[in-house]
């Protein structure tokens, strides 16, 4: 029942109140339910990179569209969702060294699982679905970062309306091997600016939405 009402809590904020800061254990929460989010064969594709520097929201903001400038300037914290800009063999076979090492086990017992996962995601037919594959694991981890902030009654807006070619290059993703996907700007709620905060929340009616077969 608690997430549902979290869930029913948060909104995505328009407006940010400069002097209510999210305490740095806040953040850590929030950063921790994206790094437990479940991904496809546990490779955790991505990194969340961390923006909290002024000249480095500058920078973030500049590539943002219209409004969503503002949000990353006035939170607390902007958070960058970067996926591996592509499956390798060498990426898949250090999740399994890492993870027969932390239970365990001979690397063997991962061979023949991670030379599966090679010839699928590698073997993708184009750059484009590889990717693809990648983002769907960041937009689920995207999802538990909300909620947890909303279970702390911390504010969020997750930000697609962005330059993603031109963020990247300005923060030279390339040389790191990943790729923006989407923001999460986290702060407090300015009652002035967040014109979304007393509106009710739009969703389709449960008989629109769920279809019983
Ligand atoms: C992947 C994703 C990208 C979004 N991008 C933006 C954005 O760029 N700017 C913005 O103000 N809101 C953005 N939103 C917020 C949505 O518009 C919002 O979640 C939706 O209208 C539902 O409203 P609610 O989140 O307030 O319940 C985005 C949401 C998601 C999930």
């Amino acid at each position: 029942m608690a997430l549902l009402e979290d869930l029913q809590w948060r909104h995505a904020l328009k407006g940010y109140d400069t002097k209510k800061k999210v305490k740095v254990e806040e953040l850590g929460k929030i950063i921790e339910a994206i790094r437990l989010a479940p991904t496809s064969s546990g490779l955790q594709p991505f990194k969340v990179l961390l923006v909290s520097d002024k000249d480095m929201k500058e920078k973030v903001a500049s590539a943002c569209y219209s409004t969503n400038e503002a949000y990353v300037r006035e939170s607390s914290y902007t958070l960058i969702l970067a996926g591996w800009d592509r499956y390798t063999e060498e990426r898949i076979d250090e999740v399994f060294k890492r993870t027969a090492e932390d239970r365990g086990f001979s690397v063997d017992r991962y061979t023949d699982y991670a030379n599966k996962l090679k010839e699928v995601y590698v073997g993708m037919q184009s750059a484009q679905e590889n990717f693809a594959h990648i983002a769907r694991q960041v937009y689920i981890a995207l999802g538990f970062g909300l909620a947890q902030a909303a279970e702390l009654r911390i504010g969020s807006t997750p930000i697609e309306g962005y330059d993603a070619n031109k963020l990247d290059e300005l923060l030279n993703l390339q040389d790191l091997g990943l790729r923006s996907l989407c923001l999460i700007t986290l702060g407090h709620s300015d009652s002035e600016k967040d014109w979304l905060a007393p509106m009710p929340k739009i969703r389709r009616s449960m008989n629109d939405f769920l279809v019983e077969l």
